[in-house]
């Protein structure tokens, strides 16, 4: 399953996930702008397809603007628009320099940007392959997980980080149930993990995100493993909204609790979670449902689309680079410093 294509054409083509699972509709891209409404409205989303798009996007700009005079103004603005898309994923602006530091390398020429943009794309599903072959590692025997949001082939440049684990771990048969949390407001859960894992043949059981507390009282889970929108140097992490109530369930219940992330998602530059940037989506998500208002007009809504779970909630740190354990602030540097 893949969410992102590059094509021969030198257009990008992006699985439209508002419509999963009802219908699998594919929309074709030709330049930069309506890639970041893409972004915006999640067409595309989670943290490593983000990163991977906005590269695109850049390739998409480079043609555009490529033998006018002020290219390297056009394109320097082109990745001030897609930066201001999404606030939260670091992906999205660690794949922005790149792609900056890769024009500036050649010159803005489109080809080499082309293949910068493949690299990322390439390079981000082997080390969703490297982390789960980790990750498999921590998973026990007959394993019921619990997982929350997308973190699959849908949300990066394919295979998945949470997933990518589970996906590992149930080719080496280790696998008796995934718990897929539904994810309100947006339904990522219902909607694209259980349609990802069905497509697979993994086998699934959706529940409501109020569900998983009632399940891990009845023992039935055995491992949390979740993705990750941004990790700080101490390991706090940002992910989908309901990561952090998960985790304290977990912590109640003695059940480990993971994050799966490629390097390209830690930001060194945050000692810590209090300074990632939480976005903060419209009241129409969470005050009506597919169109239908569910709460009285005009009621005050908030709805933050990531929440912030402190590292001490945490067993360990899924990464291409190996399994992290406390202390994180250490662990992580020593692995990742020079990213
Ligand atoms: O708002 P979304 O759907 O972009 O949020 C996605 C998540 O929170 C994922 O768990 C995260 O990006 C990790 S994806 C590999």
């Amino acid at each position: 399953m893949d969410a992102i294509r590059w094509n021969a054409d030198h257009t990008l083509s992006l699985l439209d996930q508002t419509r999963l699972p009802v219908r699998e509709e594919w929309i074709t891209y030709t330049e930069y702008r309506p890639v970041i409404d893409a972004i915006r409205t999640m067409v595309v989303r989670g943290a490593p397809a983000i990163g991977v798009t906005a590269a695109y996007a850049m390739v998409l700009a480079a043609r555009q603007f490529t033998g006018t005079p002020d290219f390297g103004p056009r394109m320097d603005r082109a990745a001030a628009e897609l930066a201001a898309s999404r606030p939260t994923a670091v992906n999205l602006f660690w794949a922005l320099d790149r792609m900056r530091a890769a024009a500036a390398r050649c010159g803005g020429d489109p080809g080499a940007l082309e293949r910068e943009a493949v690299a990322i794309h390439r390079e981000d599903v082997e080390m969703n392959r490297a982390m789960g072959a980790f990750g498999a590692a921590v998973v026990p025997p007959g394993a019921r997980i619990l997982t929350h949001c997308n973190a699959g082939a849908l949300a990066t440049g394919g295979y998945g980080t949470a997933l990518g684990v589970i996906r590992a771990a149930h080719e080496q048969g280790k696998v008796s149930m995934v718990y897929a949390d539904e994810t309100r407001p947006l339904l990522q859960g219902a909607r694209l993990t259980a349609y990802e894992l069905a497509s697979d043949g993994i086998p699934v059981t959706l529940i409501c995100d109020d569900m998983a507390g009632a399940l891990m009282a009845r023992g039935q889970v055995d491992l949390v493993v979740v993705g990750c929108d941004r990790m700080a140097a101490n390991g706090d992490f940002a992910n989908k909204i309901g990561t952090y109530s998960l985790a304290v369930l977990a912590r109640h219940h003695g059940i480990p609790f993971y994050t799966a992330l490629p390097s390209s998602t830690i930001d060194l530059s945050l000692p810590d979670g209090s300074g990632i940037p939480v976005e903060q989506r419209a009241p129409e998500e969470v005050s009506a449902f597919a169109g239908t208002p569910t709460g009285p007009a005009g009621v005050s809504v908030w709805n933050p689309a990531f929440d912030v779970t402190p590292h001490q909630l945490l067993t360990g740190i899924i990464t291409e680079r190996g399994v992290l354990y406390p202390p994180f602030g250490q662990s992580l540097t020593e692995r990742f410093s020079k990213v």
